[in-house]
């Protein structure tokens, strides 16, 4: 069943990780999918994967932090699909692991630049598509740290929970114009962003899968297909009047 027939949708961050998951599963379900990461390679390589699988998308390289980029992108997208109905705020980094007092302008500024001002942008940029096609969904990524605090990674927890912010302040904005804005919250999903950290730990990954799961009713750590049918629904018709929430998809962390 393709759940995104005749959508045309741009995603951030689709290089990789969850971005890509979303971006793959969103071809096979119909969508026309605009492909931008800040990796060159890696949309490339994407976007042909899902034209190879007879869907239809395009690569950009864009990065979200660099806001006429950005705009370029996304009108250069609507332009290639005559129009835009669905934007993907996935690209996000992690930045460094510090308590506040040790925490540098720089390093925050680094991280506010990627995961805060990165949706600012690409949700400016995709507003007036939106207006101009009647309507349409944001989905952007938070996570469970933009929900509860954790003793590790502050910079990343204040930028999620801004999301979060961003997320039902736009739903509010611009409900009256049939755009819905809601985010995923999820807990660790094993991306490369986590690969990393987990063979940094002592046992390696099945060690901190152990640790990570350990608070959290289905202990697993997530795989990025369980967040991507998250968004696929969200952004989907069957969405229509879900607006403003952040949903986590955490199995179950956060509802211990
Ligand atoms: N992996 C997790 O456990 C987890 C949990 C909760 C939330 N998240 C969030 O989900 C999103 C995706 O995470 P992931 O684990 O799939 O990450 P990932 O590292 O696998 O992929 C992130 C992608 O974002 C791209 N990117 C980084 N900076 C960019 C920029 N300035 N402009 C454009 N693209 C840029 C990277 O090139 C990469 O392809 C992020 O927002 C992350 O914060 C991840």
């Amino acid at each position: 069943m393709e759940r995104l027939q005749g959508k045309r949708a741009l995603i951030t961050g689709a290089g990789s990780g969850m971005g890509r998951a979303t971006a793959e599963l969103f071809g096979r379900h119909g969508a026309a999918v605009a492909v931008t990461d800040l990796d060159d390679a890696k949309v490339s390589e994407v976007a042909a994967g899902i034209t190879d699988a007879g869907g239809t998308a395009a690569a950009w390289r864009m990065d979200v932090s660099d806001e006429s980029d950005v705009r370029r992108c996304v009108d250069e997208a609507a332009d290639r699909f005559d129009g835009l109905d669905i934007l993907i705020n996935c690209a996000g980094i992690i930045g460094v692991d510090k308590p506040t007092h040790e925490v540098s302008e720089a390093d925050w500024d680094a991280v506010f630049a990627v995961d805060v001002k990165g949706v600012f942008f690409a949700t400016k940029a995709a507003v007036p598509h939106f207006l101009t096609a009647g309507g349409g969904a944001i989905v952007n990524f938070s996570s469970i740290y933009g929900l509860v605090g954790n003793d590790e990674f502050t910079p990343y927890h204040v930028a999620k929970g801004a999301v979060n912010m961003q997320t039902k302040q736009d739903a509010a904005s611009y409900g009256r114009h049939n755009i819905r804005v809601n985010a995923v919250n999820p807990s660790t999903v094993l991306t490369p962003l986590v690969e990393g950290i987990a063979a940094d730990y002592p046992g390696g990954l099945p060690a901190y899968e152990e640790m990570m799961t350990a608070h959290q009713s289905l202990r697993r750590l997530g795989r990025p297909i369980d967040v991507a049918h998250a968004v696929l629904f969200l952004a989907s018709d069957e969405a229509s009047w879900i607006t403003g929430v952040t949903l986590p998809v955490d199995g179950g962390y956060t509802a211990r």
